[in-house]
C-alpha cells in the first residue's frame, strides 16, 4: 500500500486532465505514464480523500478510480462525485471483478468499470468513450438550458415594471447557473453602480465588500466578463481575496449595444465544483437579453412619464372647461387608490385605476362647455351629448399603448350595476372591476362637490345615496369597502 501524489501541482490547462486514483503506486506510474503519453494531462494519488481534494482544486474531466482502497472506497468516491459533479466521468477499475460490485458502481452513475488486470488499450478505449459521451452530455445540458432560457426571454421581455424585473433576472440567473448566490448592480441616473439586487443568503454587506465592488467596477468599465477561483490569487493580485466560502466567482457585465447598464455577480460555494464552459456561454446569453430588458424597461418608463405628464395636462385641461369640477379628477384617483389597495388590486392593477381616475373624465374635452356649465336642467339631447364622454374618452387614450389597460375603464365608467348605465348597458361582473371601482369614488366625489345646479352634499348624504344604489348604480361589495375607508377615516385627503 502506498499514497503517492504525483503531478498534483500540474498547471491547470485546457487540454483534457484525467484523475487516476488507485492506492497501488506500480499501476498509478504504469496507467498514468501511459495516459501522458497519450496527450493527456494526468493527475494520480493514492486515496479517495486525496481525489477529492484534487477535484475541489483543479477542473478534472474524467476520473479513472479503482474500488478497493483503504480508508473511503471507491464506490463512495463515486457517490461523492455524483453530488460534487453530476457531469464529471467516473470510471472504475477493480481487482476483485464480482459482478455486484461493477453493477453496484453501474448503479450510482459511473460510466463504465475495468476488470485487473486489465490491457492498457482497452484503458484508453473507454476513458474516449466517456469523454465523448460528456461532451455529448454537456451539448444535451447546453440545449436544454438554451430551451428554458428561450421562456426566460420571453418573460423578461413582458416584464415592465424594474425592480420586479432586476428581481427575475437575478433570480433566473442564479437557477440557470446553478449559482449559490447573486448580486445585480446597476448604474443609477447619476451613474452609480448601485447594489439593487441580492439573494437572501447573502444579504447587502457581503456584496458590498471591497472584492465584489472591486470587481464589478473593473467589468463595468472593461465590459468584459471576470472569472475568478479560490486559490487563484496571483492572477488577480489587483483585488482583494475571495472570501473563504466562495469556489467560484463570475461577474458579467450587463451590456446593450449603446452602453454598460450594470454588472450580473455570481458565486458558488467552497463545496461546489466551479462555474463550467457551458454555464458560462449560457451566462453571457441570459445577460445580453437582460441588459437589454433593463433598458426597454428604463426607456419604456421614461416615455411613459412624459406620456403621463401630457396626458395629465389634458385632464386639468378639461377642467378649466368646466370650472365646477376643479380637482375631481385628481379626488377621484385618490379615492380609487385607496379603494384598490383596500381590494387587494396588485401594485400593476393599482397603477391602471389610478390612472383611469385621473383621465376617466378626458372625453368631456370633445363636449361643447356650453353644456359643461349649464346650470339648470339638460335636455335629452344635451345629456346626450354628455354620455359620449366615456367613448370619446376611450378612442383617445386607445392609441397610447401603456394606457389601453385603462380603455374598458375609462369606457364602462358610467355603467350601472343592474345594466341601466351606458354606453353599452352591461351589468354585474360583465363592467370591468375598475371601471366599478371608479363609478363609486366619481359619484362620491362629484356629490360632495359643488354642481352648476345644485351645492355639494354633506359626506353622510352622499354616503347614503351610495348605499340606496348598492345593486342599482353600485357593486355592492365596492360600496361596502368605500363605506368602511370612510368610516375609519382612510379616506380622508
Ligand atoms: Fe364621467
Amino acid at each position: 500500500m502506498s499514497s503517492e501524489t504525483e503531478n498534483a501541482d500540474a498547471p491547470r490547462t485546457e487540454d483534457v486532465h484525467l484523475l487516476v486514483v488507485d492506492d497501488e503506486k506500480s499501476i498509478c506510474d504504469i496507467v498514468g505514464q501511459y495516459l501522458r503519453m497519450k496527450g493527456y494531462v494526468v493527475t494520480c494519488v493514492g486515496s479517495a480523500e486525496a481525489a477529492i481534494e484534487i477535484i475541489k482544486q483543479n477542473s478534472i474531466d474524467l476520473v479513472l478510480s479503482d474500488i478497493k482502497m483503504p480508508g473511503m472506497s471507491g464506490v463512495e468516491l463515486l457517490k461523492w462525485v455524483r453530488e460534487y459533479n453530476r457531469s464529471l466521468p467516473v470510471v472504475m477499475t477493480t481487482g476483485f471483478p464480482t459482478l455486484d460490485t461493477a453493477i453496484e458502481a453501474l448503479k450510482l452513475g459511473a460510466f463504465d468499470y475495468l476488470t485487473k488486470p486489465f490491457h492498457l488499450e482497452e484503458i484508453a478505449e473507454k476513458i474516449k468513450r466517456a469523454l465523448i459521451n460528456k461532451q455529448l452530455e454537456e451539448e444535451n445540458l447546453l440545449f436544454s438550458k438554451l430551451v428554458s432560457l428561450h421562456e426566460v426571454t420571453k418573460i423578461l421581455a413582458s416584464t415592465y415594471q424594474l425592480p420586479e424585473l432586476n428581481h427575475k433576472v437575478l433570480d433566473f440567473s442564479v437557477k440557470i447557473a446553478k449559482a449559490d448566490g447573486g448580486s445585480l448592480m446597476v448604474f443609477d441616473e447619476a451613474s452609480h453602480l448601485i447594489l439593487t439586487e441580492c439573494t437572501a443568503h447573502h444579504p447587502a454587506e457581503f456584496w458590498q465588500n471591497g472584492l465584489f465592488v472591486t470587481v464589478s467596477r473593473w467589468v463595468a468599465e472593461n465590459e468584459e466578463p471576470l472569472v475568478m477561483e479560490s486559490g487563484e490569487t496571483k492572477m488577480f493580485r489587483e483585488f482583494p481575496p475571495l472570501p473563504e466560502s466562495v469556489r467560484s466567482y463570475i461577474a458579467f457585465p450587463l451590456k446593450t449595444p449603446q452602453r454598460t447598464v450594470g454588472v450580473l455577480n455570481l458565486i458558488r460555494a467552497r463545496d461546489k465544483h466551479p462555474f463550467s464552459n457551458v454555464d458560462l456561454e449560457i451566462i453571457n446569453v441570459l445577460a445580453s437579453q437582460a441588459s437589454i430588458s433593463i433598458e426597454n424597461v428604463r426607456l419604456y418608463q421614461n416615455i411613459r412619464d412624459n406620456y403621463l405628464k401630457t396626458v395629465r395636462g389634458f385632464a386639468l385641461a378639461v377642467e378649466a372647461k368646466d370650472r365646477y369640477t376643479h380637482g375631481h379628477s385628481e379626488n377621484v384617483m385618490k379615492y380609487t387608490i385607496v379603494l384598490g389597495k383596500r381590494l387587494g388590486l396588485s401594485e400593476a392593477e393599482l397603477e391602471d385605476v389610478k390612472y383611469a381616475g385621473l383621465l376617466h373624465d378626458i372625453g368631456k374635452i370633445g363636449v361643447s362647455e356650453l353644456i359643461l356649465n349649464k346650470p339648470g336642467r339638460l335636455t335629452p339631447a344635451e345629456f346626450d351629448e354628455i354620455k359620449k364622454h366615456p367613448t370619446l374618452g376611450s378612442n383617445i387614450i386607445a392609441d397610447v399603448p401603456f394606457l389601453r389597460p385603462l380603455v374598458p375603464m375609462v369606457l364602462h365608467h358610467h355603467e350601472f350595476f343592474d345594466g341601466n348605465g351606458y354606453p353599452s348597458g352591461i351589468k354585474g361582473d360583465q363592467i370591468p372591476f375598475g371601471a366599478r371601482i371608479l363609478s363609486v369614488a366619481d359619484a362620491y366625489e362629484a356629490m360632495t362637490s359643488d354642481r352648476p345646479y345644485r351645492r355639494s352634499l354633506s359626506a353622510q348624504a352622499a354616503l347614503e345615496i351610495l348605499m340606496n344604489g348598492k345593486g342599482k348604480q353600485f357593486d355592492p361589495r365596492i360600496v361596502e369597502t368605500f363605506t368602511e375607508i370612510l368610516r375609519s377615516g382612510d379616506g380622508q385627503h
